[in-house]
């Protein structure tokens, strides 16, 4: 048996088998138990559902501290970048560890551009789709499709190209979303511009008409901005857990986002911008708040509270202050303080937060309860609410993806309670 030199952790089984366990510290000394060897050792496991209490690897790129409402980059408090840096800084910082000086920034963001343009057969592809198919779906499709053609050259072991191809995804991803939701409306699409940056690009892409050019007003270029940053990246969530499980296997890297894709997809993750603000329009008036939440209280109904809770955050989330200044900031632009969502969207928060139910739980707004009415002000039709979350968070996933190729990781391979049938004959 494995004899482990102090700091460890000692496992008493009912049997009186006594099993000593590492420990590790993360930054801020918290305390993380290795089981790794239970199962091989000493034939236990450990059962975590839904892996709350499991940490999955060891990671330098984003820290949480839930119970005080802290979010770090790098170690940079979320609020300070997202007030003195615009994303193309973060996504450098996310992925090379240090903010960018001028120089680096140019080069950046020149490999950026020169790589948002997007296969001419992408085109035909994406005009196979219905035109009502979700724009997640299409993007999902497409960097799937993506990934064929850059299968055959592409050697994983090689740093520089698993670089490249990082820079790859976060140059189209945003080229991809715009034509997925030009497609939606039967307009050909709009190619990127080489003299605009990260967000506004993306404005332009997504509402530019041949012969009526768009031009955004420079707040909304700075909203999208900000929330892109916000949602850059946020640790081990089910995401980008989700691109480092398929990572394990080798995969390749569009492989591993379309993986993120799929996870962000869901309700409870990525799609709860949309459904918060579909649950806002639902409610259409502060006279119907409490059957809301009343329904969202009552165990056998399955409605929740949408752009509430966290499985972290355990406080305020930092990033849905910052949302809701800057939904605020957007709002007043257009002359519109009194939207009727947006006070609904207080007052909703003010009953909440003053609610028995959710003080215990400590349920408090999330990144996402604002951020639908932003980016429905900034004209973006719900349906892409998660495909704006997923242009952010590629960042995120690719930064993961290259930690990971750069460090030791075994294959995902998890173990299981089974409760099926003992084995038994076919008679
Ligand atoms: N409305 C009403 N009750 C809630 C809510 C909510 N939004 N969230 C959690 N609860 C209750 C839940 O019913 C449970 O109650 P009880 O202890 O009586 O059974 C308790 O709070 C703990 O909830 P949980 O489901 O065990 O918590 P979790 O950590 O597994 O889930 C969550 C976290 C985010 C999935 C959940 O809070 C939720 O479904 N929220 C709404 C969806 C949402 O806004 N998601 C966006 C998350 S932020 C964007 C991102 O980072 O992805």
């Amino acid at each position: 048996m494995k004899q482990y030199e102090p700091p460890f952790v000692t496992l008493t089984l009912s049997d009186g088998t006594t099993i000593k366990l590492a420990t590790k510290r993360d930054r801020f000394d918290r305390v993380f138990i290795d089981t790794s060897v239970l199962f091989s050792q000493y034939g236990v496991c450990a059962y975590d559902v839904g892996l709350q209490s499991t940490a999955i690897c060891q990671s330098a790129i984003t820290f949480i501290n839930g119970e005080k409402g802290t979010l770090l980059y790098r170690g940079y408090p979320i609020e300070q970048l997202a007030e003195q840096h615009d994303f193309t800084d973060v996504s450098y910082l996310l992925l090379y560890g240090e903010r960018p000086t001028g120089k680096e920034k140019e080069q950046f963001t020149e490999k950026i551009r020169h790589n948002s343009a997007i296969q001419s057969e992408l085109h035909l592809f994406l005009n196979s789709f219905q035109h009502d198919a979700h724009p997640m779906s299409m993007l999902l499709a497409n960097v799937a499709a993506l990934s064929s053609f850059y299968q055959q050259d592409f050697d994983i072991n090689q740093p520089e190209q698993r670089k490249l191809a990082a820079v790859q995804l976060i140059a189209k991803i945003p080229t991809l979303a715009a034509m997925a939701y030009q497609h939606s409306l039967g307009r050909s699409p709009t190619p990127p511009q080489d003299e605009m940056g990260y967000a506004e690009n993306f404005l332009h892409m997504l509402h530019n008409v041949p012969g009526k050019q768009y031009t955004p007003h420079p707040l909304f270029v700075k909203a999208l901005d900000t929330i892109l940053t916000l949602h850059a990246d946020h640790e081990q969530n089910a995401s980008t857990s989700s691109v480092r499980a398929v990572a394990s296997t080798g995969s390749n890297p569009f492989a591993c986002v379309c993986a993120g894709l799929a996870a962000l997809w869901g309700p409870a993750h990525g799609g709860a911008n949309e459904a918060c603000l579909k649950m806002l329009q639902a409610i259409g008036d502060e006279s119907h708040i409490d059957t809301y939440i009343k329904r969202a209280k009552n165990p056998d109904d399955p409605f929740r509270l949408m752009g509430f809770g966290h499985r972290v955050y355990k406080y305020y989330d930092p990033r849905a202050k910052i949302m809701q200044k800057i939904c605020h900031d957007v709002l007043k632009v257009l002359g519109n303080q009194n939207d009727p969502l947006f006070k609904l969207a207080n007052s909703l928060e003010k009953i909440a937060l003053e609610d028995d139910y959710f003080v215990e739980r400590k349920l408090y707004p999330n990144v996402d309860f604002y951020s639908g009415i932003v980016l429905k002000a900034l004209g973006i039709p719900a349906n892409m609410f998660t495909v704006i979350f997923a242009i952010a968070r590629t960042t995120g996933w690719m930064a993961h993806w290259l930690e990971m190729m750069d460090s030791s990781y075994r294959i995902n391979r998890p173990r299981q309670i089974y409760l099926g049938f003992p084995q038994r004959d076919i008679t």
